[in-house]
Formats: structure tokens, C-alpha cells, sequence
């Protein structure tokens, strides 16, 4: 190592690593539960990813019309296309009214019905009575429903004085026989370096998004829990199913809320024809995600896009009431404005299918804490780590997600990490001595790229990367084009051992912070495309034009995917599980997903 790291050491209950809404959440229940807590951001917590959800979170309060967290379960289960667990989807929609109700009284100032109550707007692929009637499920505030429930989590941490180590980024677990100790971290202000230790280690670092050159999620989501999970040797899950917003702007990629559609707005091509009609019938333009985007990526592909070039779709709200659009849809009005340059009282929003979210993640059970075979139980614990939000795999997304039950995914999943750790964790309890070495590996990763001197540009990889993403692992996929990605994306990753870092200094060092987020991407990337290699089959949001049909006697199984410090990947499997966690619903059966 060309120098020396001096650590300063932290000793706490449970440390949470990110700071959206699941880890402010876990991070709340912990406190609650008189653990003490510490919460390690990469980015002040405002600014985390969740400040960008729009349309809403899904809860079956029945607001506007009946609903049942039933029908909630059968819509998450057919979004999934039978990928999700039934047992952890079961929890999550159940559990879904009190976790917004328990937001409300934290003081989420949600939009509401003239009688004061929660207002609920439709989402893609929710029913009523197991697909009978349209839902309105989607509880919001306006189209800035993440901003609002980020700004009341962190109020309630702040609250419950969790201690905030901000500005911190976390560079690789504590790992000693298989279990968790705690995190190791580096201060960006300053460059030094702090180990964190802890019983629970919790992590909330989000997706990973940013692996694709189109994406509507913040440059900042680069993934480095689910990075750190390959470095400590443990499987990611699922990770060939990647969602496509149906409305990212064209060019920009910048989000346009589902809650648009589900506020009257419509898509058509080039010829003016509203094509979803063709598609989904009866749901037509509110179908799920995957349905959507797919559509509009035939109806460009085969000539009939918008635009002098045909490669774009319209989306419609010009008429709709302009009292409507600045009540609900200021935020995507103003966002249309300023990105595609669109009065949206007057003119269609230009719009192309965006990457948008992560279903596959670090595998876990219901209680989030973090899962992988041993010795024949594929639902072996590893002690000491859980994982929530969109770094999780819990799979309660399974193939596909369906919209605004990603903010539901958090708060129910922060919650019931803290349940769990309530349960695991003795307040105060000593610390074992780490192994000696414990750090090494990840301070010398850390000393390379800081001295790197070869002649390429995080920039210039990173681009690399994000193309090869795109053209080889996008909205629909076959062999050959993932076989030429595989083969592209490993030469992009051979490409970090000529790294060039420029700036040598401790202070602020974004230069290898970018370097890092790199090589996190990377090893994701590569879990992608082999992942999708991988699984012959179509489901949910894994499109193959080889495949086209979905293979339940072969692939009702999550796939693993494992990548070593080279880059080679191994692949693996677990099961689904079919089965539900109480006597209180029955399990949805597979059928074939009609909308
Ligand atoms: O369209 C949206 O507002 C996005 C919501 C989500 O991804 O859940």
C-alpha cells in the first residue's frame, strides 16, 4: 500500500448505510426501540433518491372506492408475473394502511379529498375484486409524494436523535465467518477513514440505475450496498429484471409521473392512434409498466414513433383541466417545461421508455434481513445484515414493479427492519474483537484507485459501460445480443486496470468517489447481463424475442448471480415462495397476465 490509513473507531447497536425512505424509517424503529443507531449517507439525507418520487404510495385504504389489501396482493402478485414471494408481498400490502396512516400522523402533508381524507389517484395495474374494477390506491401529496415523505422521515430521525454521519461513504462490509460486524466508511469532507461496528448492519443504499446511459434515477445511484454484498462473496438476486418507465422525457430521461395516466392523460404514435388500446384493452394506457413500455417500444421499432425521426411517444394532458394539472401535476408541468420545453396545457409531452428501477437486489426474507444458500436451506441468514428498499430483493417486485408500491416497499420494510433488530439485538451489548486484516482489502482497493495512473477517465469508462447497457440489455434482449454484451461489458471491465485518477488528495476527493461508484457499477452491470443471459424465458420486464413466453415449469425460481473481484460471474438459483404467511389469503395461482 503506497500509504497508511488511520481508522477511528465507532461502536453502536445497529448502523444503517443510506439515508432514503427505508433507512430513515429503519433508522426511526431502532431508536424507538432504544437501540442506538447510526445512519451513514453518501449524500446529506434530503438528497437522497427518494426526494425524486412523484406519483405516490400504494395502500389499500379505500378512500375513493372499496379496496382490500387483497386485491392489492393479487395486483403486486400478477405485476410481479409470479416472481414475487407471496409471504413477504402478503406482509407488505397488509401492513401498507397503517404505514401511511403512522406517515400521516408524522405529519406527511398528503393531498386530500374535499371530505379531508387521504386522496388516492390510479395507478398502472391496480384492481379491484381480483381484477374486476379500477383501483385508487395511490395515496399522494400532489406529484411529490417522495419529497414530502423524505423531509417527514428525516424530521422524525432528527427527532428521535439518530446519529447522522452524512457525507459518508461506505467502501465494504465487516465481514468475519460469513456474518456481519459492521461497515467500514471514508469521510468525504476530510478523507479519513471510520469503521463502524454494529449488530445489525443495515442496508438502505437503493438501486442501481445508473449502470444504464438513460436513467431516471439520481447520478448517485450507483448501487454500493448491493456492490459491497458481492465484495463480501454473497449472491445478488434477480438482477436481469430492470424497469423501464413508460415516460421518461425524450433526451432528457427526466421522470413523468404514471400518475399523469392516472389522472386522465393518454399515450399515442405517430399517427395519433392510441396504440395501449391494442394492447391492453381493457387497462389500455394504465397497464402495467412492463406492458407499457414494451408497446411503446414496438410501435417505435416498427416505424409509427413521433417526431422527424419517429423515435418517440406523446403523452397527452392538454385536455385535461388546467385547475387539475396545477393541483396534482405541478411538479411534471414544471418539469415539461423546463426539459422538453412543453406547455403541457397546449402540447403533448414527448416521452421514451427510461430505466427507471431495480426489482433484483440483495436477497432477503419478509424481516429483511439478508439471505443466501447453505448447505441445501436456501433461506439461510446472514447474521448481522438485513436490507431494505430498493437495494433489497425481498422480492416483493418479483419480474416487475408495479407503480407507487415502491415508496410502500420502504416504509413497510424500514418498519419491519427495526421490528426485526428490536428482536435480534440486545441494547448495549459488547462488541467482539474484529479479526485482524478486517479493513485490509478494502483500504487497499481504495489506495489503487486513489494512485491510479493509467490513461483512462472514470468518464470515458463509465460511458462505456452505460452504452453496452443500453444497446445490449434494454427493453427487449435475445441471445446474441446479450452474448455480444456479456463479451463487450467484460472488455469494458478489463478496461479499470487503466484507470486514471487525477486528483490525489484527501479533501473532497470526488475524483475517487466517481472512481469507486465505478467499480460498484461495474460488478452490477455484469450481474445484469449474465443474469439476463442467463434466464431463457420472457416474465415481467425480462422481454426475450428468442423466449417470448414465460416458462413456469423452468424459471419459477429467483436466479443468484455472484461476481468476484475479476469480474467473473457465477449464476445460480432459489426458490419462489408460492405460499402466503398466514391462514388469511390463499396464494395467487399462476395464470396467464391479461390486461
Ligand atoms: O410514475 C411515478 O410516479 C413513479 C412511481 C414509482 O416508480 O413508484
Amino acid at each position: 500500500m503506497a500509504e497508511t490509513y488511520p481508522i477511528t473507531d465507532h461502536h453502536f447497536d445497529c448502523v444503517v448505510v443510506g439515508a432514503g425512505g427505508s433507512g430513515l424509517r429503519a433508522a426511526v424503529g431502532m431508536v424507538e426501540a432504544g437501540l442506538r443507531v447510526a445512519c451513514v449517507s453518501k449524500v446529506y439525507p434530503t438528497r437522497s433518491h427518494t426526494v425524486a418520487a412523484q406519483g405516490g404510495i400504494n395502500a389499500a385504504l379505500g378512500n375513493m372506492n372499496e379496496d382490500d389489501w387483497r386485491y392489492h396482493m393479487y395486483d403486486t402478485v400478477k405485476g410481479s408475473d409470479w416472481l414475487g414471494d407471496q409471504d413477504a408481498i402478503e406482509y407488505m400490502t397488509k401492513n401498507a394502511p397503517a404505514a401511511v396512516l403512522e406517515l400521516e400522523h408524522y405529519g406527511a402533508p398528503f393531498s386530500r379529498t374535499p371530505e379531508g381524507k387521504i386522496y388516492q389517484r390510479a395507478f398502472g395495474g391496480q384492481s379491484t375484486n381480483y381484477g374486476k374494477g379500477q383501483a385508487y390506491r395511490t395515496c399522494c401529496a400532489a406529484d411529490r409524494t417522495g419529497h414530502v415523505l423524505l423531509h417527514t422521515l428525516f424530521q422524525q430521525a432528527l427527532r428521535h436523535k439518530v446519529q447522522f454521519f452524512n457525507e459518508f461513504y461506505a467502501l465494504d462490509l465487516l465481514m468475519e465467518d460469513g456474518a456481519c460486524l459492521g461497515v467500514l466508511a471514508l469521510r468525504i469532507e476530510d478523507g479519513s477513514l471510520h469503521r463502524f461496528r454494529a449488530h445489525v448492519t443495515c442496508l438502505a443504499t437503493g438501486g442501481y440505475g445508473r449502470v444504464y446511459f438513460s436513467a431516471t434515477s439520481a447520478h448517485t445511484c450507483t448501487g454500493d450496498g448491493n456492490a459491497m454484498v458481492l465484495r463480501a462473496g454473497l449472491p445478488l438476486q434477480d438482477m436481469e429484471f430492470v424497469q423501464f418507465h413508460p415516460s421518461g422525457i425524450y433526451g432528457a430521461g427526466c421522470l413523468i409521473t404514471e400518475g399523469a395516466r392516472g389522472e386522465g392523460g393518454y399515450l399515442t404514435n405517430g399517427d395519433g392512434e392510441r396504440f395501449m388500446e391494442r394492447y391492453a384493452p381493457t387497462a389500455k394506457d394504465l397497464a402495467s409498466r412492463d406492458v407499457v413500455s414494451r408497446a411503446m417500444t414496438i410501435e417505435i421499432n416498427e416505424g409509427r414513433g413521433c417526431g422527424p425521426q419517429k423515435d418517440y411517444i406523446e403523452l397527452h394532458l392538454e385536455h385535461l383541466d388546467p385547475k387539475l394539472l396545477h393541483e396534482r401535476l405541478p411538479g411534471i408541468s414544471e418539469t415539461a417545461r423546463i426539459f422538453a420545453g412543453v406547455d403541457v396545457t397546449k402540447q403533448p409531452i414527448p416521452v421514451v421508455p427510461t430505466c427507471h428501477y431495480n426489482m433484483g437486489g440483495i436477497p432477503t426474507n419478509y424481516r429483511t434481513e439478508v439471505v443466501r444458500p447453505v448447505d441445501g436451506d436456501p433461506d439461510a441468514v446472514v447474521h448481522g445484515l438485513m436490507a431494505v428498499g430498493e437495494a433489497a430483493c425481498a422480492s416483493v417486485h418479483g419480474a416487475n414493479r408495479l407503480g407507487a408500491n415502491s415508496l410502500t416497499d420502504l416504509v413497510v420494510f424500514g418498519r419491519a427492519a427495526a421490528h426485526r433488530a428490536a428482536e435480534l439485538v440486545q441494547p448495549g451489548a459488547p462488541h467482539k474483537p474484529l479479526p485482524s486484516g478486517a479493513c485490509e482489502r478494502a483500504l487497499d482497493r481504495l489506495d489503487k484507485v486513489r494512485h491510479a495512473s493509467g490513461d483512462l477517465r472514470t468518464g470515458e469508462i463509465r460511458l462505456a459501460m452505460q452504452r453496452t447497457m443500453q444497446r445490449h440489455a434494454s427493453v427487449f434482449r435475445d441471445g446474441p445480443l446479450l452474448d455480444e454484451g456479456c463479451r463487450r461489458l467484460d472488455e469494458v471491465a478489463a478496461s479499470l486496470d487503466h484507470l486514471r485518477v487525477e486528483d490525489r488528495s484527501r479533501i473532497w476527493n470526488s475524483d475517487v468517489i466517481e472512481a469507486l461508484e465505478l467499480q460498484n457499477l461495474m460488478l452490477q452491470a455484469i450481474a445484469t447481463m449474465r443474469s439476463a443471459a442467463f434466464r431463457t424465458e420472457s416474465r415481467g420486464a425480462h422481454a426475450r424475442e428468442d423466449f417470448p413466453e414465460r416458462d413456469d415449469a423452468n424459471w419459477m425460481k429467483h436466479t443468484l448471480c455472484w461476481v468476484d473481484d475479476r469480474h467473473r460471474a457465477q449464476l445460480g438459483d432459489r426458490p419462489v415462495h408460492s405460499y402466503t404467511l398466514t391462514n388469511e389469503v390463499q396464494p395467487v395461482p399462476p395464470q396467464k397476465r391479461v390486461y
